[in-house]
């Protein structure tokens, strides 16, 4: 995954391109890089430079020289428009510096580009932009273009030559041939020839204050304001300078002047598309004090939870009309088939325990990269439910147009309004976590988590297992549940204090059971994707059937016990850990104070409803997990290896 974004209008594009990238370190952030059209009356100058790590390079139109890459200063004075490329590998400051934060980079027509590596190592050579061998095309593309081995080897035979291991320059190459003075034709024709996922941004060098932009199945949005357009994979990098945006539908092609946008079909017939009001504000996509996104995201969880669930309860009454299904359909569902990656996937497991208890409805979970190749068998009335806060993750995407070629109603639960996943689900439920930065999901974890509950409450009454009073009891609770993660959050420094004690930990266990064992699954997937440590969450029943042998002195296992029914159960599992040298962490609620008599530290949470603990639970882990990054000194926003919203396979 990697972060686009464009710029054409009135101002000078590299610091807005910069600005936008650093909103977009989320989606990767191993090199970046930027393009600036030059109109050719003058040539760029006095860039600073010098890190050893970045090249710049300017290219121009049509040349007979174009096969030569520039060194800094040699385009300057120069009459013809080119293009100016100034790349960097590593974090964004290095092309910061490199590039005066852009003021050296003049134009005020520009795309930028942060990477997440796929096809070749992180490096300058294989950061974007890539460009054609005539230097007369620059592109910056997030996806993966499946057939570009295929196509550099046909290219290659041709004449074009290749400087990166990216599939992404076959893409620049591509549009260089087709390119005959009509950009959105040789875009076209390249649609047709390449494989994948895509987001373009382009730039033609003859074409100065003209940005082109195409998406198949990933995301790229544009904006509009008085001052200039701008292309961006997602909204938090142009927000400072609109909100007026457009999501770009899938196949679309898009030119944009500093005046004006038009969008094309692939047969390149110019059609309307809609603009609608982001009515986040900027604060939301900023970290407003604290110290990393994670942590503002864990604090954003009660009023993320409220706005999901406050506008669908009425008067004690769940309201599931925004799904488009009426009581008699929603009675109809037979089977429920859970689908999603990562952490959405624990809100499944989650959910399966819960949909399963409050209406009786057998609820199938599968994750997404599974089930798309699995070849499925369900039950006519199955509703399949992908859940993802991005909706964008491209196995929940593809699991989504599985279950709907086999003819399946979808239902998306999703974060991000306009993206592929609503758009191509039968109904949406969105949750209203807002925007979500950090690459380890918290609160639309919770949002998602709150979803599921509406759901299930609305299923159980839809299909007579719960009565009103249950239903009345059940959204009280549900109500409720802000104010208890507020709560939980006041007591952050006791989790704090024990994460500062195991920061070094080499292996950390999570166990279970019921809903307890899904929330394991989260706290243990939170806590290894920041701190890299190495972490396993287990059913607790399942540890003497290998897993304890891994159990060796001072070894930290987390117990999580908020279900009445195996309390007993878990406790025992916790004293059989302990009795092999293991060091004990209980979770558990308020009331349940012989929990102490076994761990050797315990948090306590709130009390609620058994089926809804684990919106109480995953709180102490997120903020263990994030304690234990912070004490290790880890990025903890940005952990290696991952990107916020995975949108290749
Ligand atoms: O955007 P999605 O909800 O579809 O993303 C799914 C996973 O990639 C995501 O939950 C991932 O596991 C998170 N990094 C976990 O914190």
């Amino acid at each position: 995954m990697c972060g686009i974004v464009g710029f054409t209008g009135r101002q000078q594009a590299a610091p807005i391109l910069l600005d936008g990238l650093e909103k977009l370190e989320y989606r990767g952030y191993d090199s970046a890089g930027i393009a600036v059209a030059q109109e050719g009356a003058a040539g760029y100058g006095g860039a600073a430079r010098g890190a050893q790590s970045g090249s710049r390079q300017t290219a121009g139109a049509a040349r007979p020289e174009a096969q030569g890459e520039r060194p800094e200063g040699s385009g300057a004075g120069s009459t013809e428009p080119s293009i100016e490329i100034v790349k960097a590998k590593g974090r964004l400051k290095v092309l910061r510096e490199m590039t005066d934060d852009g003021r050296s980079v003049p134009g005020t027509c520009g795309i930028g580009h942060t990477r997440w590596a796929t096809h070749g190592e992180p490096s300058v050579v294989n950061s974007h932009p890539h460009y054609a061998k005539n230097k007369r095309v620059a592109v910056v593309h997030n996806g993966i273009i499946e057939n570009y081995q295929e196509i550099r080897d046909r290219l290659t035979k041709e004449g074009f030559s290749f400087l990166s291991e990216t599939d992404t320059e076959s893409v620049a190459h591509l549009l260089d041939k087709y390119y005959a003075g009509n950009p959105i034709e040789a875009i076209s024709k390249v649609m047709f020839r390449v494989r994948g996922s895509y987001a373009l941004g382009i730039l033609f060098a003859d074409r100065p204050g003209e940005i082109y932009a195409v998406r198949k199945d990933s995301p790229l949005i544009v904006g509009r304001s008085d001052q200039g357009n701008f292309i961006a994979s997602d909204v938090p990098a142009i927000l400072k300078y609109t909100r007026d945006v457009c999501f770009i539908p899938n196949l679309e092609i898009v030119k944009l002047t500093a005046a004006e946008i038009h969008f094309y079909n692939v047969d390149q017939e110019e059609v309307e598309e809609t603009f609608s009001a982001i009515n986040w504000d900027t604060e939301a996509a900023e970290k407003g004090g604290f110290a990393h996104f994670m942590l503002k995201e864990i604090y954003e969880q009660p009023k993320a939870v409220r706005d999901t669930v406050s506008p669908r309860i009425s008067e004690g009454h769940v309201n599931l009309e925004e799904l488009g299904m009426s009581r008699e359909e929603l009675a109809k569902v037979s089977r429920i088939q859970m689908v999603a990656c990562g952490s959405a996937y624990h809100v499944c497991m989650t959910a399966k325990y819960m949909v399963e208890q409050t209406a009786r409805v057998p609820v199938d979970v599968d994750l997404a990269s599974e089930f798309r190749y699995r070849n499925p068998v369900m039950e006519k009335d199955t509703l399949v439910v992908v859940v993802s806060q991005s909706g964008e993750t491209a196995d929940s995407l593809a699991a989504l147009r599985e279950a709907k070629k086999l003819g399946y109603r979808v239902l998306g639960i999703v974060n991000v309004v306009g993206s592929s996943i609503a758009r191509e689900a039968d109904s949406v439920f969105y949750t209203w976590a807002g925007p979500e930065i950090s690459v380890a999901t918290t609160k639309a974890y919770s949002t998602q988590l709150a979803a599921v509950y509406l759901l299930a409450i609305g299923l159980g009454r839809a299909k007579g297992v719960i009565g009103e009073a249950a239903e009345k009891e059940m959204t009280a609770e549900l109500l409720r549940l802000p104010e208890k993660i507020e709560r939980i959050l006041e007591e952050k420094e006791r989790i704090q204090w024990f994460a500062n004690k195991f920061s070094h930990s080499k292996d950390i266990f999570f166990i279970g059971r019921g809903l307890d064992y899904a929330s394991s699954l989260e706290g243990s997937l939170k806590l290894k994707e920041i701190s890299y440590i190495h972490s396993e969450a287990y059913a607790a029943g399942e540890l003497k059937h290998g897993t304890i042998s891994l159990i060796e002195d001072g070894i930290l296992v987390v117990g999580v016990a908020t279900q009445k029914s195996l309390f007993e159960k878990l406790i025992s599992n916790m004293v059989e850990v302990k009795s092999r040298g293991a060091y004990v962490l209980g979770v558990t609620s308020y009331g349940n104070y012989s929990m102490e008599d076994v761990a050797n530290y315990t948090i306590y949470v709130p009390k609620t409803m058994e089926c809804f603990a684990a919106s109480l639970t995953v709180v102490p882990l997120q903020l263990l997990a994030y304690y234990v990054a912070l004490g290790k000194g880890l990025d903890v926003d940005k952990p290696r290896n991952l990107a916020k919203s995975v949108t290749v396979e």
